[in-house]
């Protein structure tokens, strides 16, 4: 049916166009917390000299637990926002604490980390284990809209469970974690938010505002 089509679609877009990045070389949950957590405020292409020299500095969970302050901050100088780093570093020793030193494998169990919200316990969640969680950010939120026409003010905190819940529908349940990623680099590439390259869309045959010609009147944002 529809949504098998659309997912069928989809992964095989990835599968041909993915952008080879050092987070996706395997499932290690560490390797895509780390990643996801860099990712949250900085670009991709800032990411990925930080991430390799920070797996170099810190490989395992321990050894981030274990690190000393000035290592560490050292590490993130220049991604700013410095809680983020902060925040790992306690999750680790959470993890090391709480968790026998292993990542938890639950939704539930990963969102009690601190400094992983909604987005990072589905990216993580579906990444490393398999599981049908969405990770909703703003790039999906767009992306979504167009496909279902959803009129919701992305600005609004509430809004963001409408665009969860139209993920659940649709995310597929053989790849999750893939589905997701699609959905990050489709936003990056394609359904940009400024003139979005819909001729090139490999989805756009399912997209409600591109068959009525209305994507320019999507995401809904109000200003703050
Ligand atoms: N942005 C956030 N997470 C990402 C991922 N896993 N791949 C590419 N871009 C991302």
């Amino acid at each position: 049916e529809e949504t098998a089509d659309f997912s069928y679609t989809f992964l095989a877009w990835y599968e041909r166009e993915k952008r080879t990045l050092p987070w996706r070389e395997n499932k290690d949950p560490y390797r895509i917390w780390v990643s996801e957590i860099m990712l949250q405020q900085t670009r991709v292409d800032t990411v990925i000299p930080y991430f390799l020299n920070f797996m170099t500095l810190f490989p395992t969970i321990k050894a981030l637990a274990e690190a000393p302050e000035d290592t560490l901050l050292k590490a993130w100088e220049g991604l700013g926002y410095y809680s983020r780093v902060r925040n790992l570093q306690k999750s680790a020793i959470q993890i090391m604490e709480d968790f026998d030193g292993k990542m938890p494998q639950t939704a539930a169990e990963i969102s009690t980390l601190k400094g992983i919200g909604p987005y990072t316990t589905g990216a993580i969640a579906s990444m490393a284990y398999g599981l049908p969680t969405p990770a909703v950010d703003g790039n999906v939120m767009r992306v979504v809209s167009r496909l279902f026409e959803i009129t919701d003010d992305i600005a609004k905190p509430k809004s963001r469970k409408i665009f969860e819940e139209t993920m659940q529908d649709i995310i597929s349940r053989d790849n999750p974690g893939d589905f997701n990623q699609a959905m990050m680099d489709l936003g990056s590439s394609t359904c940009t938010p400024k003139n979005p390259s819909c001729n090139l869309c490999p989805v756009n045959e399912f997209c409600q505002s591109y068959e009525k010609g209305t994507v320019g009147n999507y995401p809904v944002k109000s200003k703050k």
